[in-house]
């Protein structure tokens, strides 16, 4: 059994979904830890609902990253943290995190990458009037949505009418792509392992 740290700053739709499906098939892998920059966000909430250890903290009471991730780091050592899953995280992740945990953070982006990086980039896909678009679940590197992509997901958006439409298609998406990827992933992965 994997033990999984969600990291997220904001609703933690695909923290419930990824819960979901978790909890479905339970030889996997558990959410564990939520870790979020947000102490009053609605993941934190749920998370304490669902009595999973939470550690949440302010960013503005830290000179720099590398101390807040310092302290996650921290955490994910007490929680015996295998896997991280980023949903919703609005942060970059330094290299202390990434040097300890190599290949073993992912992320979804709600767009078809390399298009549209960065920030709202379902706004970026309306402003460009493209005709589809899409979901990206990749693994994190030292840039922003450049890691290596691990699955894709398109999605025609020319008949919908208003960014809700799309938003709603988009986390449709989501919640199905991500806990499939992650479930396999760890799978695989953890294929030759013994636990
Ligand atoms: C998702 O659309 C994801 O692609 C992006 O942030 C959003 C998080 O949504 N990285 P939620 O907090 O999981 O509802």
């Amino acid at each position: 059994m994997k033990r999984i740290a969600v990291f997220a700053s904001g609703t933690g739709s695909n923290f419930l979904a990824l819960n979901d499906a978790l909890n479905i098939d339970k030889s996997v892998a558990e959410i564990t830890l939520v870790v979020s920059d947000k102490p009053k966000s609605l993941v934190v909430k749920n998370a304490h609902k669902l009595n999973i250890n939470v550690f949440s903290f302010n960013p503005k009471e830290y000179k720099k990253r590398v101390e807040y991730e310092k302290n996650i780091l921290l955490k994910l050592i007490e929680n015996e943290i295998d896997f991280i899953v980023l949903a919703g995280y609005m942060r970059i992740i330094g290299k202390t995190l990434l040097s300890k945990f190599e290949k073993k953070i992912i992320n979804i982006h709600p767009s078809l990458l390399p298009s549209f990086k960065g920030i709202d980039a379902i706004g970026q896909a309306i402003d460009y009037k493209v005709k589809i678009t899409g979901v990206t679940i990749h693994y994190i590197d030292e840039g922003v949505d450049t890691g290596e992509i691990i699955a894709q997901q398109a999605i025609d958006i020319s008949s919908l009418n208003s960014r809700e439409e799309i938003e709603t298609e988009i986390h449709k998406i989501e919640h199905q792509l991500y806990p499939k990827a992650i479930i396999s992933l760890l799978e695989e992965k953890y294929e030759k392992s013994t636990d």
